[in-house]
């Protein structure tokens, strides 16, 4: 499979990027900036592993990107936007007391980010093939807390995006994926699983090992199961 995993520099984005070349995929990994060097150690040891720059924020670097996935042999089985951040002033303050310019930030990235790559990638994907977007459980319209409230805001948007992106593509699978509370820079508070296990049911879901429950679902957690909106 040709698979494209955006934000692959630290956390599940790399846990997922070299689970796949590990498998013998072919894998678009795409850094913000500079590689980490665990990114750059991933290149190494996976010929497999392709490293590609882009910031999702930049539109022109999107269809840089694109452009050079395309030109390197054409279609995706499967795309999967991890990037994602969570402000440090979100951890502890209220909606209330929130830093206007982090609620922005989180909006810029996750938000405006997701929609550029959709934008410049979607018609990348293979017919058959899968987009999956990483949102957060924090996006649900129904579970609310007080918690992250600018990062949940951003998460909630995320999902109608890819709501309304599932309704738009009919050619492959869309769906939205709480990845569960990992152990990463972001998720370290809260964490319950390492990084590498949300990658294992991501990468089974990419696959078909692990069915996804299809019609109007679009919204699932990393083994599989619905999620609520
Ligand atoms: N951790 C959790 O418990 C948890 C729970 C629910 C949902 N999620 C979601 O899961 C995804 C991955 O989270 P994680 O825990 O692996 O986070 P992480 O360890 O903080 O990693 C985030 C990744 O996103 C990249 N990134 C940030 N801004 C970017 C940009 N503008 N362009 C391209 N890449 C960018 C980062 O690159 P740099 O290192 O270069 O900044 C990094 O590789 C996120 O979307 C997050 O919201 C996480």
């Amino acid at each position: 499979m040709r698979i494209a995993v955006i934000g692959v520099n630290q956390g599940l984005g790399l846990a997922l990027s070299r689970l796949a070349a590990a498998k013998g995929h072919d894998v678009y990994a795409a850094y913000r900036n500079k590689p980490s060097a665990k990114a750059a150690e991933a290149a190494k040891e996976f010929s497999n592993y392709k490293l590609i720059e882009l910031d999702v924020t930049c539109e022109a670097m999107a269809e840089t990107a694109a452009g050079k996935i395309e030109t390197d042999g054409g279609k995706l089985d499967a795309l999967v936007i991890v990037a994602g951040i969570l402000a440090d002033s979100d951890r502890t303050r209220l909606i209330t007391e929130a830093s206007i310019d982090d609620l922005r930030a989180a909006l810029e990235v996750n938000v405006i980010g997701s929609a550029i790559v959709i934008k410049h990638f979607h018609h990348l994907i293979k017919d058959g093939g899968m987009f999956i977007m990483i949102t957060s459980e924090a996006g649900s319209m129904t579970n609310i807390g007080t918690k992250y409230p600018g990062y949940s805001v951003s998460k909630a948007a995320q999902n109608k995006l890819t709501a309304i992106f599932a309704k738009t593509e009919s050619r492959y699978t869309v769906c939205a994926v709480h990845p569960g509370r990992m152990n990463t820079v972001m998720g370290r508070n809260d964490a319950q699983i390492e990084p590498e296990e949300s990658a294992e049911g991501i990468y089974k879901i990419i696959t078909g090992e692990k069915k996804t429950p299809g019609g109007n679902t679009w919204f699932i957690d990393y083994r599989g199961g619905e999620m609520e909106i």
